[in-house]
């Protein structure tokens, strides 16, 4: 598979990365069921097979359970640890924890971040990980706390390197007014349906953009300070393939069909072109491919070879913003 290299590191990545939310059951609690753990490992060799070298892991996925299943994978391809990246989250804390009553929060402390990377190394049976993204941001964030985190992990040799995700471009500037890492990954919601950080920009100096604008300049902040953008959700989660089976609304009918049109007329499956069109952006986004289906996997990554011209990325924009540009 075609490769980047994640700026402001030595990692040389295939531009489709595999994220490992879906390969450890639900979300309740509850232990690793043994057919889950044999599932999630035959999404991971699938990945693998096609030549994926980037993991996407959090803290929170399945409770845990995605890392746990995850480290199975040691035993079954020995020496893989030091050729494939590994990035996990911290940051989002459940309701209930640690005791009854606490809310749903984020939680940007050093005692949590600190214990969260411990439960992750610990799932994960590795002794560090390649990038930690903080994952969601908190209104009550200390960058300096995060700062006396970060440098612990890393003198510790827990943690390479430390991005962010979901974060806009002035939250990584505050987080930039202590950390003194590089921050080299920004990890967004972005697929053709959701669009709003490509439509702020495309809709600048507008009287009323189609859709909500919120996040104008991410984009545009990343590429300017070498932060790898990475896409999660990059086939809105089945909702586009869904909508051709009648689900959603007219927007997002439309994009899928606009989408299957053009996949037939490359010769791909639906999934592969929503990827290609990702990858066309000249950010160098990279996907974080979410399907657990080891068909499914092998398909979407077909992306990789499908080249969209300038019109038919601006044919996909309309499809999935429901309107032409101005
Ligand atoms: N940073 C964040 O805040 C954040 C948030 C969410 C996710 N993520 C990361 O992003 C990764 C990808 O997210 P995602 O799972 O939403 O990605 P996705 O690739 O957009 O969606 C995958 C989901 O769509 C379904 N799907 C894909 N193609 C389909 C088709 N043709 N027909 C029907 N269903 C289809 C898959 O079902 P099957 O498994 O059955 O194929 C799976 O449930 C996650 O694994 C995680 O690593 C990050």
């Amino acid at each position: 598979m075609k490769t980047y290299r994640i700026a402001q590191t030595p990692f040389e990545v295939t531009r489709i990365a595999y994220g490992c939310m879906g390969i450890g059951g639900g979300w309740d609690p509850g232990p690793l069921a043994a057919q889950t753990r044999v599932a999630g490992l035959a999404s991971v060799k699938a990945a693998l097979d096609v030549g994926i070298n980037f993991f996407d892991h959090a803290d929170i996925y399945a409770r845990g359970r995605c890392e746990e299943a995850f480290s199975g994978i040691w035993k079954e391809v020995p020496g893989l640890r030091s050729r494939i990246v590994i990035q996990t989250k911290c940051g989002i804390r459940f309701e209930n924890d640690p005791a009854q009553g606490a809310p749903q929060r984020y939680d940007y402390s050093s005692e949590h971040i600190l214990a969260s990377v411990e439960g992750s190394l610990r799932r994960l049976k590795t002794d560090y990980v390649d990038i930690l993204l903080l994952h969601r941001p908190d209104a009550l964030v200390e960058p300096d706390e995060v700062a006396a985190a970060f440098e612990k992990l890393y003198v510790a040799g827990k943690v390479r390197y430390f991005g962010v995700s979901n974060h806009s471009a002035w939250q990584i500037e505050l987080l930039k007014k202590s950390i003194t890492h590089p921050l080299v990954v920004n990890q967004l919601e972005l697929n053709v349906v959701h669009n709003q950080l490509i439509n702020a920009g495309v809709s600048v100096n507008q009287d009323e953009p189609a859709l909500p604008t919120h996040g104008e300049g991410t984009l545009e902040y990343c590429r300017l300070h070498d932060i790898t953008i990475q896409a999660w959700s990059p086939l809105a989660h089945g909702r586009i393939a869904r909508a051709l089976g009648g689900q959603g609304d007219e927007r997002m009918r439309g994009a899928a069909e606009f989408a299957a049109s053009l996949a037939k007329k490359k010769g791909v499956g639906m999934d592969a072109v929503l990827l290609a069109w990702l990858l066309r952006h000249p950010a160098g986004i990279q996907p974080i491919l979410g399907t657990t289906q080891p068909d499914r996997i092998r398909e979407s990554c077909k992306a990789d070879d499908v080249e969209l011209t300038r019109e038919e990325w601006y044919a996909m924009l309309t499809a999935g913003r429901g309107s032409k540009v101005a």
